[in-house]
Order: C-alpha cells, then sequence, then structure tokens
C-alpha cells in the first residue's frame, strides 16, 4: 500500500487517504456569504476527483471577517442549511467535508482579486475592520479600510463567533473543523509581533500573543464532538528573520499547546503577515517548516504547498515528513488529481473512479 493511500485515524475518523483539497476561496457567493452553485460545483468536482479531504474555503465566522463581499460565511442557521447538500455530496463520493473557520481580521473589506484587492469605501459596501494594533499595519498601496482596535468585547465577540460558527458547520454536516491562524488574517495578526504592539493580556509575551488562538481552538473543542477532529492552520513562519516576528520556533512551542488544548492536526502553511516577507517558493516550499513541527511535538502535520505530483506527496507521508498532504493550485489545474494519484500509485485505480466513469479507466 502506497503511504498515500495507507490508513490515517484522526480520533475516530478515518480518512480515504491523505490527500486534501487545500482551502481556496472562490469570491462566488452572491448575497451574503451563502454558497451558489460555484460552490457546489467546485467541492463536488474535487470530491469526485478522489480528494480525501475537501476543505471549504476561508468561511467567515462573522460578516466583518469576509476578505471579501463574495466570502462565503458560516454566521447564521441559514448557512448552515445552504452548505448541509455540499457536504451530504462530499461524503457520498467516499470524502469527508472539511470548514476552514476564517477571520480576516485587518485584511477585510476588500474588493475581490479580479476587481483589483484593493480596499472598499463606506458607500461602496466596505465595513470597519478588527486588528489587533491599527498603528503595527504593514505599509498598504491606496486607501486603508477604516480599523477598529480589538477591544475586551471584540475579542469575546470573536471567540463566540467561532464557537457558534463550529457548532453551524456540525450541523452542516461537516467533519472536520480547521480554525484559520495563518496568512496575515486576525488569528495570526494576534501571534506575530510585526502586527501586535498590545500591552494587555493579548500582546507581549509568547503566551500573551498566542492567547486568543488558544481560546479559539478551545472554543471550537468544547463544541466540536470528541469523535471528530479538529485542524488549526498557522503560518510557521512570517520569513522576516531581520526582525522580530513569528518564526518557526514559536510555532513548535504554539503546536505543542494546541495539541494539549485537543487541536489534532498543525495544517502548516506560512507568510501573509506583511510584504517585506523573504520567500522562495517552489516543489515543497513549505515542507521543511511542517517538518519540523513533526519532529518536535506529538501532533499530526499537514504540509502545503508547491505539491504537484502524486508520487511527491506519496514520499512525503512515505519519508514521515508529514501525515497529510494538502494540494492548492494543482486541484485546480487537475480537479481529478486524487485518481491520478490512485492510478499512478495504488495497483487498484479502478476503485478510485465513480462507478459512473469507470468505463473511461484504461
Ligand atoms: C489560496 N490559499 C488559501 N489558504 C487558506 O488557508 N485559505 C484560503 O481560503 C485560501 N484561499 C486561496 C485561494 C486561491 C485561489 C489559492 C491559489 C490559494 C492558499 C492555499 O490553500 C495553499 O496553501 C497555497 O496555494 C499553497 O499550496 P499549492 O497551491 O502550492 O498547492
Amino acid at each position: 500500500m502506497p503511504a498515500l493511500f495507507s490508513d490515517l485515524s484522526l480520533r475516530d475518523l478515518e480518512l480515504p487517504n491523505r490527500l486534501a483539497v487545500s482551502p481556496m476561496c472562490q469570491y462566488s457567493c452572491e448575497d451574503d456569504g451563502l454558497p451558489t452553485e460555484w460552490h457546489r460545483v467546485h467541492l463536488g468536482s474535487r470530491a469526485v476527483g478522489g480528494a480525501g479531504i475537501v476543505m471549504t474555503e476561508a468561511t467567515a465566522v462573522e460578516p466583518r471577517g469576509r476578505i471579501t463581499p463574495g466570502d462565503l460565511g458560516i454566521w447564521s442557521d441559514e448557512h448552515a442549511t445552504a452548505l448541509e447538500p455540499i457536504t451530504e455530496f462530499i461524503r457520498d463520493q467516499g470524502g469527508v467535508p472539511a470548514i476552514q473557520l476564517a477571520h480576516a481580521g485587518h485584511k477585510a473589506s476588500k474588493r475581490k482579486p479580479w476587481d483589483g484587492n484593493t480596499p472598499l469605501s463606506p458607500d461602496e459596501g466596505g465595513w470597519e475592520v478588527l486588528s489587533p494594533s491599527p498603528a503595527a499595519y504593514p505599509p498598504f498601496d491606496g486607501d486603508r479600510p477604516e480599523m477598529k482596535r480589538a477591544d475586551e468585547r471584540d475579542i469575546q465577540a470573536v471567540i463566540d463567533a467561532y464557537r457558534d460558527a463550529a457548532e453551524r458547520s456540525l450541523e452542516a454536516g461537516f467533519e472536520i473543523a480547521e480554525v484559520h491562524a495563518a496568512h496575515g488574517y486576525l488569528l495570526h495578526e494576534f501571534l506575530s509581533p510585526v502586527t501586535n504592539d498590545r500591552t494587555d493580556e493579548y500582546g507581549g509575551s509568547f503566551e500573551n500573543r498566542t492567547r486568543l488562538v488558544r481560546e479559539v481552538t478551545a472554543a471550537v473543542r468544547e463544541v466540536w464532538p470528541d469523535e471528530k477532529p479538529v485542524f488549526v492552520r498557522i503560518s510557521g513562519t512570517d520569513w522576516l528573520e531581520s526582525r522580530e516576528s513569528w518564526d518557526l520556533e514559536q510555532s513548535v512551542r504554539l503546536a505543542d499547546s494546541l495539541a494539549e488544548l485537543g487541536a489534532d492536526l498543525i495544517d502548516v502553511s506560512s507568510g501573509g503577515i506583511h510584504p517585506d516577507q523573504q520567500v522562495e517558493g517552489g516543489p515543497n516550499f513549505q515542507v521543511p517548516l511542517a517538518e519540523a513541527i513533526r519532529d518536535g511535538t506529538d501532533i499530526a502535520v499537514g504540509a502545503v504547498g508547491g505539491v504537484t505530483e502524486p508520487e511527491q506527496a506519496d514520499a512525503l507521508v512515505q519519508n514521515e515528513r508529514a501525515d497529510l498532504v494538502l494540494v492548492g493550485r494543482e486541484f485546480l489545474r487537475d480537479p481529478y488529481f486524487g485518481l491520478r494519484a490512485a492510478g499512478e500509485c495504488t495497483d487498484d485505480e479502478a476503485s478510485a473512479w465513480p462507478v459512473q466513469y469507470r468505463r473511461a479507466v484504461r
């Protein structure tokens, strides 16, 4: 059995394989964060295509946590009801539906990427965004959105919104809840000294900067059933070595404390906090971060970034560099990447294919 198709159980959840569709914003909602036909077909195709886990895009836990007005949301029961047919379809294909729970923090209230990615003014439908420390916001081209320094009530509201969103995700049929704490969005903004200059119990020391992520993870775990796993996506480093920033050593420490709170897997990405980041992409570019967290803790890790070939993904598991492989852009280029992997890595390609498509298997 190739490593990519070997068993992996997280709590009581058995994964069909170790390939996951990485969360990818589609900016395709037309009505207040509700999924459209686009989401159904997009996520459904990847489930047909053999992904073990199909994860939604960053899904906002409250309206002001959306990057753009087109982002998916889970802040009302109506959202949960609308997502249910999607999770049911993924499960019918043998996949595991997962949701990434997100708050965009000071990166919210923007135009969609294909409309320029620039801030929306209030008369264009823009909204006030939440930030740990507006003054620490990195340099920015163009107008800034109105920024609010998160006070105690805002922080409690964010924790509550994550907890409620997790409850609704469960109602919607998701099997995995992932807390998005990477890429310069709200939770990462608290983690990193680059964007957090607070002097209260949410800023300063490692303990204080990690408090919100720990509180959010604990709140999600509180309502997420014991038999189902919780993931946390972090940026393993800010890639800003020349200044005080978030780095791999802190990531290892954080991973340990998240494991103690009941997280089951750390999904290891990187960057996104500041435009000065020094990062070189390429195949497996973030894998060393995942591997270091795996080696330094007892928690499972997911590796992501620059994985484009089934053999490459298989080798990451085989060589014990990661427990799970998340694939983003290659799953956009080839929705059937999971079936391709079954063809290249197993002797029984046909059984991975949907029965409706088996006449196409050579
Ligand atoms: C992303 N990425 C991303 N990450 C995340 O945590 N939440 C998200 O909603 C998004 N949205 C998103 C949209 C699109 C169109 C792309 C291409 C990427 C990052 C993504 O999950 C992944 O980590 C990176 O793309 C690196 O992996 P690949 O693409 O090299 O496999």
